[in-house]
């Protein structure tokens, strides 16, 4: 496996490995690897016939007062459990190799990016859409793996490489889960033992919306408010936003039309964690 912190090399080596008309799957990271970002490597090696991943925290897609500064970093062990799934290519640029002194450009997904997340971190999917770009210009996958966990991080990523017509095939992998139903993030290292009880609420949440949901229920108003409901007991847990939206448009949706997306992010102490569930997929 080859490790590569710059462009020039990175981008040699793709397109040396896709000569002979070799498939080039990529799985974009920002490291500290957990299963979830196995399943999406795993997803890479069955579908495509090179697998290249990219670990880069991309400091313009965290807001002022979030965690940049301490985000979980563990190049070297990523590095030997991708080489471990059989990665061929690692790309690990430092901050100044992706975004050279005076860069301006952005690429912005409007709308969609001010939805959801996007409504408490500004300028954060205009930043994802960005990296994301300038990882495809490097790269130039065939396919690159995103998983559901952020949903609307990927309906971004859909939509931009539509609009600008990328060769890329988006591909999105299931939400992996602890054995309680907590889905797996690099961020629930910070979570303490408390926390990661309260964390749950999350889950329990999208789960009481979809269980009304199969029993018939539709209005997303009352789908909305019993899933909130499940908020009331939890002190550690301040809830962001429970929305249900259309999956693509990310715009809110009042009938629940299948598929539609409950989504929710909450903050569980300092940490704010993310989950979601399609009903009616
Ligand atoms: O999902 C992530 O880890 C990041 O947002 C991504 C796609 C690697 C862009 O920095």
């Amino acid at each position: 496996m080859k490790i590569v912190g710059t462009i020039a090399e990175m981008r040699a080596l793709c397109r040396s490995a896709k000569l002979g008309g070799k498939r080039l799957g990529l799985v974009p990271t920002m490291g500290a690897l957990h299963e979830g970002h196995l399943s999406l490597v795993r997803a890479a090696r069955a579908k495509t016939d090179v697998a290249a991943a990219s670990i880069f925290v991309n400091p313009t897609q965290f807001g002022p007062t979030e965690d940049f500064s301490r985000y979980p970093r563990a190049l070297e062990k990523d590095c030997a459990i991708l080489e471990r799934e059989g990665v061929e290519f690692v790309f690990a640029p430092a901050v100044e190799e992706m975004y050279p002194s005076g860069a301006a450009t952005w690429v912005t997904v409007e709308a969609l990016s001010d939805r959801l997340c996007g409504k408490s971190r500004p300028g954060h999917f205009r930043a994802v859409a960005t990296v994301v770009a300038k990882l495809f210009h490097i790269i130039e996958p065939d396919a690159a793996f995103f998983g559901q966990k952020d949903a609307a991080q990927h309906a971004i990523i859909r939509k931009m490489v539509r609009d600008l017509d990328m060769p890329v095939a988006i591909e999105v992998c299931p939400i992996v889960r602890e054995s309680d139903g907590l889905a797996l993030s690099s961020r629930n290292a910070y979570l303490n033992a408390e926390e990661r009880k309260s964390a749950l609420v999350l889950y329990r949440s999208l789960r009481r919306a979809q269980e009304l949901f199969q029993t018939g229920e539709r209005n997303s108003a009352k789908l909305i408010a019993a899933a909130r409901q499940e908020f009331a007991s939890e002190s550690n847990v301040r809830l962001d936003y429970f929305e249900i939206v259309n999956p693509d448009s990310l715009e809110p949706v009042l009938d629940t039309p299948s598929p539609s997306l409950a989504a929710v992010a909450g903050y569980v102490g300092n940490t704010r964690l993310i989950d979601n569930v399609l009903l009616g997929a």
